[in-house]
């Protein structure tokens, strides 16, 4: 017996935050970034909140790749405000920290809730409907992926409007996310009907839309759609989890300090490869994640008369979006120093085989599999 569950409500579309003025809300407590608060887009917030005369108070500290001391503060904070709601408003690490501050905060005080409403500001992790959140130690340079249901938001707010002045750069790294997290989610020893759904629909959205959201941010329309996609995609692997592609972006994002959408994407075609084991492949017995991902070739209507053409053209496809984003395609690329690499490169792969995300990848990697892979990304 399988289940599936999607707990977040979602509101969508343009317009999307005026939601909040359907929601009973006694005292919210919000938590973003000192960004948002500089560049006044928390004022799309606040400006509800005051016009609803709901009191809150602002924790505007979160960091990228939130470190435990960041969410400790957090947790402080919460416990003062003693809130019934918090409001995350940001990318994924605002959200992120949101879910581990409310789950710590709750556990400390005894209370049994407060109600969680994601609102996020980049089209990336779908942490806005994911029960996990990625809290960073960073003196030993490793992330840690903490995972519960009582992580889940009660409530997602997408609003277009709100991603259009992401940066080129930014929409690039995070819109590569989205896509890792379909494809991941797609091929994964979880997958299921139900998530393939999701996971078919989130690949066709981004595919479809990302370059355009990248060369026109006001788009209003594709901006829509990959906010959307984003949302989809991680309904998808919350059921589901990652795989090694994730696995590997975790070690060498927390190495290398890469933003952790371009090293999904650097490794992504790297990944499908490795998972497909179609190179020179002469029989007519291909892998599940083969045959999945050459599903998704015919999807987009990329040339695919057999397995392996599919799995290529589909490989291709993802090199020549990144390339036409303007994103680096390695890790030579991206400025890490070979030297380094081989400094660190042992200890990487080993964290990689031990990440959560990486169990669930298709085709159980060895340590010199993972150690070729660094190889073939550089
Ligand atoms: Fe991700």
């Amino acid at each position: 017996m399988l289940d599936f569950t999607i707990h977040t409500k979602v509101f969508f579309g343009e317009n999307a935050l005026d939601a909040l003025r359907t929601i009973n809300i006694k005292k919210a407590f919000v938590v973003t970034d000192p960004f948002m608060v500089q560049s006044g887009a928390i004022n799309n917030l606040t400006d509800i909140l005051d016009d609803l005369q709901v009191p809150y108070s602002i924790f505007h500290d979160i960091v990228p790749d939130p470190p435990i001391e960041n969410v400790g503060d957090g947790v402080i904070a919460f416990l003062k405000a003693d809130p019934d709601t918090v409001i995350a408003l940001g990318g994924g690490s605002a959200i992120d920290a949101a879910k581990a501050i409310s789950e710590f905060a709750l556990k400390i005080s005894g209370k049994s809730n407060a109600h969680c409403i994601a609102i996020p500001t980049t089209s990336g992790t779908g942490s806005e409907v994911t029960s996990f959140a990625v809290i960073s130690d960073k003196q030993n340079n490793v992330k840690h992926p903490l995972v519960s249901d009582s992580l889940l938001p009660d409530i997602a707010i997408l609003d277009p409007k709100l991603v259009i002045t992401v940066p080129k750069i930014v929409t690039a790294d995070t819109g590569m996310d989205v896509l890792t997290h379909a494809m991941e989610a797609y091929v994964s020893t979880k997958s299921n009907d139900f998530s393939d759904a999701l996971a078919e629909k989130a690949i066709r959205l981004v595919c479809e839309n990302l370059l355009c959201a990248y060369s026109d941010g006001t788009n209003l329309f594709a901006r829509e759609k990959i906010h959307n996609a984003s949302c989809i995609a991680g309904m998808a692997f919350n059921n589901t989890s990652l795989g090694l592609n994730h696995g590997l972006a975790h070690s060498l994002g927390a190495q290398f300090k890469i933003a952790h959408g371009r090293i999904n994407a650097i490794l992504l075609p790297h990944i499908i490869k490795f998972n497909a084991q179609v190179k020179d492949h002469d029989s007519e017995t291909y892998n599940d994640a083969a045959i999945k991902y050459a599903n998704i070739s015919k999807m987009l209507n990329f040339p695919a008369s057999n397995i392996s053409e599919a799995v290529n053209s589909l490989v291709t496809a993802i090199i020549k979006l990144q390339k036409d984003m303007n994103m680096p395609t390695s890790l030579c690329e991206q400025g890490i120093n070979k030297e380094d690499l081989n400094l660190f490169k042992k200890e990487i792969a080993k964290n990689a085989l031990l990440d959560a995300t990486t169990k669930t990848n298709p085709r159980t990697p060895t340590i010199n599999e993972v150690l070729q892979i660094i190889e073939d990304i550089y």
